[in-house]
């Protein structure tokens, strides 16, 4: 098998996080990514209550036994009370991604939790290491959902060089090949999102599984665009990958007023509706359960590590 700090420290059997996805990774993706060996990460996404984590975790650990829960740090700094839910599920680990997570991390080790920070540059992880974070999470701007700008492997490249913490991979990353490929780099393992899209264990609308399916490697796009359109207060820093559609193909990239996007935006019409995915959506060709996603990219993974062993 393969071992590394991630499946000695988490205490799961193969090196892969299920991505934190708000709006997409509930209990049930969670539960059987973390049945199926790995880590899966319930996406608490800033409108979520202390209530949805409490429901979802249970259902997580009713399936796979083991789960985390990832929240985003900018939205903390307005009401931390999702943190304090997150806590009392007694998580494997949490995810404190986008923004300083210095004012949330001794809480979260105080009750025996370590954390990880999702991270888009080098300043970002200097941020995230003094903050005292266990785990460095290098999320490339291949990623689905919000991100930054900088490529996985430079990035991971980057980061690796310059500390000491473990450091796991996260954009892009669909199959044995790319899970192989960073962990010959020296990360520690992958979080995975946009593999596991298509899998009936996700929330959402049955066209966001289907759309996950039919766009390739070229169809998606990074844009503030639906955040202006439903009003997510997002720092400008960070854009989110989506595939594209009508809606991006009108007004991604123009000034239209914020009143006219919020009038034009339709989450029940596929053509206007955001589908947040990454470039790994073209390595996604089927709606496959997230247990066999997961069992499979491990098991190619070690076989293409295996040859140079
Ligand atoms: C639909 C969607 C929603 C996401 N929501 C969150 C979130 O709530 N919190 C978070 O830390 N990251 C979020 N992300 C980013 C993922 O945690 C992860 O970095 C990304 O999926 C990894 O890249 P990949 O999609 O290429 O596998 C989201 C990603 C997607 C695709």
């Amino acid at each position: 098998m393969l071992e590394t700090w991630l499946t000695r420290n988490l205490d799961i059997e193969v090196p892969i996080l299920g991505a934190p996805m708000g709006g997409r990774a509930g209990g049930t993706l969670a539960g059987e990514v973390s049945k199926a060996g790995g880590l899966g990460l319930l996406g608490a996404a800033r409108y979520a209550t202390a209530q949805w984590v409490a429901e979802e975790a249970a259902v997580a650990r009713e399936l796979g036994g083991r789960f985390g829960v990832g929240l985003m740090t900018w939205s903390l700094d307005d009401d931390d009370s999702l943190l304090d839910a997150a806590i009392a599920q007694h998580p494997a680990l949490i995810t404190l991604s986008f923004g300083d997570p210095a004012a949330y991390v001794p809480r979260v080790h105080a009750a025996g939790i370590p954390v990880a920070s999702q991270v888009n540059t080098l300043e970002d992880m200097r941020i995230a290491e003094l903050a005292g974070v266990d785990l460095i999470i290098a999320q490339g701007g291949e990623a689905g959902g919000h991100t930054g700008r900088i490529g996985t492997l430079p990035l991971l490249q980057e980061l690796l060089d310059a500390t000491d913490l473990p450091v796991a991979a996260a954009g892009g990353i669909g199959t044995g090949r790319g899970l192989a490929a960073v962990i010959a780099a020296g990360a520690e393992g992958a979080l995975i999102g946009t593999a596991l899209l298509a899998s009936p264990e996700t929330v959402g609308p049955d066209y966001a599984r289907e759309r996950v399916v039919s766009a390739g490697s070229a169809d998606t796009v990074y844009t503030s665009v639906f955040d202006r359109a439903r009003h997510q207060p997002w720092p400008d820093r960070w854009g989110g990958r989506a595939v594209v559609n009508d809606f991006t193909r009108d007004f991604h990239g123009t000034d239209t007023p914020v009143e006219r996007l919020e009038e034009a935006y339709d989450p029940a019409d596929p053509a206007l509706g955001v589908v947040y995915a990454g470039e790994a959506v073209g390595l996604v060709h089927a709606a496959r359960p997230a247990g066999d996603v997961v069992r499979q990219i491990a098991a190619d993974a070690q076989r293409l590590l295996a040859r140079f062993a």
